[in-house]
Formats: C-alpha cells, sequence, structure tokens
C-alpha cells in the first residue's frame, strides 16, 4: 500500500468524532455546544458522565493508535506508521465530517506516541500527570505533555521519532491557542469548576 493510502487510512480513522457520537448516544447534548464546545474527553467529562468522558479518551487514544499499528504491521514500514499517525491527528483535528472544526488531539497524540514508541508515550502520559496535578487544568497538562514529546525522544535516543513528535506538539499547541489566552488571562477553568 503506498504512503498516500495509510494517510488517507489514518486521516480517516481519526476524523472519527468519538465524543460526539458518544455524547449524542448517552443524549448528554451537542458536544459542540456544551463548556468549550471541544469535542475530546475533557469536554466530555464537563457533561458530568465520566464513563462517556472515559469511553471518548480511550478512543480518541485508541483511533491513533489502531492507524499506526495497522501501518507498521500490514505496510511493515516506520515511515508509513508516522505517517498515519499525524494523519489521525489531523483527522481528530480537522475532520472532514465536522466541516473540519475538530478537536484539539490530545488523546489521539498519547496514542499515537504510545504505538510508535511505548516508554515515550509512556512519559508522555507520565507528563501529562503530573502538570495536570499540580494544575488542576487539563489543557496545561495537554500542553506541557506535548511540548515534552521532542526532548523524550532525544533523551531516550529515538531521534528517528523526533521530527514526527515535533509536528505532533505543534498540532496540539496549535489547537490549544484559545486555551493559551485563557491560561494568560488566568480564566481558564480548572477540571471540576464550570468553564470560564
Ligand atoms: O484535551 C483537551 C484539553 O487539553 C482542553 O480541553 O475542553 O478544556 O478546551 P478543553
Amino acid at each position: 500500500m503506498t504512503l498516500l493510502l495509510w494517510t488517507v487510512l489514518g486521516y480517516l480513522l481519526g476524523s472519527i468524532p468519538f465524543g460526539v457520537l458518544i455524547t449524542r448516544a448517552m443524549n448528554l447534548g451537542d458536544l459542540r455546544q456544551i463548556g468549550s464546545g471541544n469535542i475530546g474527553a475533557t469536554n466530555v467529562l464537563r457533561t458530568g458522565n465520566k464513563p462517556a468522558a472515559l469511553a471518548t479518551l480511550l478512543l480518541d487514544g485508541g483511533k491513533g493508535a489502531v492507524a499506526v499499528l495497522l501501518a507498521r504491521f500490514i505496510a511493515g514500514d516506520d515511515g508509513a506508521a508516522q505517517l498515519a499517525g499525524l494523519a489521525a491527528m489531523a483527522g481528530h483535528c480537522f475532520p472532514v465530517w465536522l466541516k473540519f472544526k475538530g478537536g484539539k488531539g490530545v488523546a489521539t497524540f498519547l496514542g499515537t506516541m504510545l504505538s510508535l514508541a511505548w516508554p515515550i508515550g509512556l512519559l508522555c502520559c507520565a507528563t501529562w500527570l503530573v502538570a495536570f496535578y499540580l494544575s488542576k487544568i487539563s489543557s496545561v497538562g495537554a500542553i506541557v505533555a506535548a511540548a515534552s514529546v521532542a526532548p523524550w525522544t532525544l533523551m531516550l535516543g529515538r531521534t528517528d521519532l523526533t521530527i514526527v513528535a515535533l509536528l505532533l506538539t505543534l498540532i496540539v499547541l496549535w489547537r490549544h491557542k484559545d486555551n493559551i489566552n485563557r491560561l494568560r488571562a488566568g480564566t481558564e477553568p480548572k477540571v471540576g469548576k464550570k468553564k470560564a
């Protein structure tokens, strides 16, 4: 299969808006009209339904992982796997089904990194947890975890992943620009608090 096909497959997998589908199926409302309007697990949590948020987290993470693993095992090519993971991120953030207005890519980023190189993925998850524990703000966990991935690739000697890591970081940071503005203004809500 060509790299183009893996890119398209990754994009299509990534573009499945699990948060929107799950909240709709559970009659929790239109996720894009709730909280931050984001389609990710953090915003699903604002509906008050923890299982729905957990399912969104796992499925959004899973789609990045599946894209990478399919490409790796079928194409047998690490380049195809990296491309499929990047495409899944693009699909999540710019899904054709939602007129290209998608999510912020955090769970998909973590799933992609866990499947590209699980030690680096685990370090990113741990970084998210520490930053979140200290701030109680989901976007802080996301921003710090995303910023940590390229340094982790260097520290673990996985320089073959540094470029894809930097691209993933850029996507996550770009998608968090509203959060960054709210953080600078001191209005970003903590988890469990109403959105500012
Ligand atoms: O994972 C998304 C998170 O970093 C921010 O989500 O809804 O607070 O903008 P939200």
